[in-house]
């Protein structure tokens, strides 16, 4: 059975996600500097799965016997906008400065943020269901499942919890550009549950819509301010908007360490603008002329009165 991530004695072990889905293979990572490079390069990505890998990056760091100010500049320096990240970040500082650095200590904290990461995926799903059990036609965008979390998944997460309660459910996956986390890793996972999948390109959301009957959306989401805006995979905003127009329900899922209380809305939550070749070059050939310009944000804002409902692992609420 596949895993996203596993720790054991020093060693991260991730499925590369770069590979996905033609290549099943893992990456191990022994020392700090790999596991930054992990995240940074997206070996690992998805809010909570970069929260717990950070935990464990921890670890690793105190193992080569880093000190912490090093480990925490080195693993807050890799991807700025999941809220997780630095979540996780500040439990292990926590632990660390409670304990004089126990590696003991510092094991036990990391393996706790991932036993609750896949609690709090449990938990989402359970209360998704309530809201989705009676829609047929759902959309999603990026990848909020099993690879982006300690397992389970948010979105994706609701979307299995139906299915465990007998509801047939047909997802409508967007292909996600550039990284292509709708295509090749939303498809992967759910073609492996066996979920029923069709895969749209982004620009086919509104016609989606309009055409097939689509009931709800469900996203993840990166940070979620205090006002409710939500910072997600480039993209969901477009979709919010559309979701409006078409008067299709809207829901976020995403677990309560996601939620940045310390940001009151959405303009305060850092962007992670990526490597522009990301977007002017597929599988390492150019499909632009040279000398163009290109953009890459990684994820966009929406506002909190285009969400329906953020659905938690503590109940779902309106913004
Ligand atoms: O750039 P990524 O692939 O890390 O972006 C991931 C997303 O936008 C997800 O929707 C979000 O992190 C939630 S994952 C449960």
């Amino acid at each position: 059975m596949w895993f996203t991530l596993k720790y054991d004695k020093g060693t991260l072990i991730l499925l590369d996600q770069r590979k996905l889905p033609q290549r099943e293979i893992y990456v191990k990572c022994r020392k700090l500097s790999e596991v930054a490079k992990a995240i940074k390069e997206m070996v690992v990505r998805g809010a909570p799965a970069i929260g717990v890998s950070a935990a464990y990056g921890v670890v690793i760091g105190a193992l080569e016997g880093k000190g912490l100010n090093f480990i925490l500049k080195t693993l807050k320096s890799t991807r700025p906008t999941a809220v997780n990240l630095f979540w996780a970040l500040e439990r292990m500082k926590n632990v660390w400065e409670k304990t004089d650095g126990s590696i003991e200590e510092l094991e036990i904290e990391a393996r706790k943020i991932e036993e609750e990461d896949l609690n709090a995926c449990k938990n989402i799903g359970k209360f998704g269901f309530e809201l989705l059990k009676d829609k047929k036609r759902i959309m999603t965008i990026c990848n909020a499942g099993a690879l982006a979390t300690s397992g389970y998944g948010t979105a994706l997460g609701v979307i299995r919890a139906c299915k465990e309660k007998g509801i047939r459910q047909e997802v409508f996956a967007l292909e996600t550009r550039p990284f292509l986390q709708g295509a090749r890793l939303t498809a992967w996972e759910l073609s492996k549950d066996k979920i029923s999948t069709t895969i749209l390109c982004d620009g086919m959301a509104g016609w989606a819509m309009k055409n097939l009957k689509i009931e709800a959306v469900i996203t993840g989401a990166d940070r979620i301010a205090k006002n409710g805006d939500t910072a997600n995979k480039i993209g969901t905003y477009s979709l919010a908007v559309l979701a409006k127009h078409h008067n299709i329900p809207f829901y976020v899922a995403a677990p309560w360490s996601t939620i940045d209380l310390n940001i009151s809305k959405g303009d305060e939550i850092p962007i992670e603008e990526r490597d522009v070749k990301e977007v002017l070059f597929f599988q390492g050939k150019r499909i632009t002329p040279s000398g163009v310009l290109a953009r890459n944000p990684a994820f966009d804002v929406t506002p909190y009165y285009l969400i329906t409902k953020i659905i938690t692992d503590r109940g779902y609420y309106e913004p």
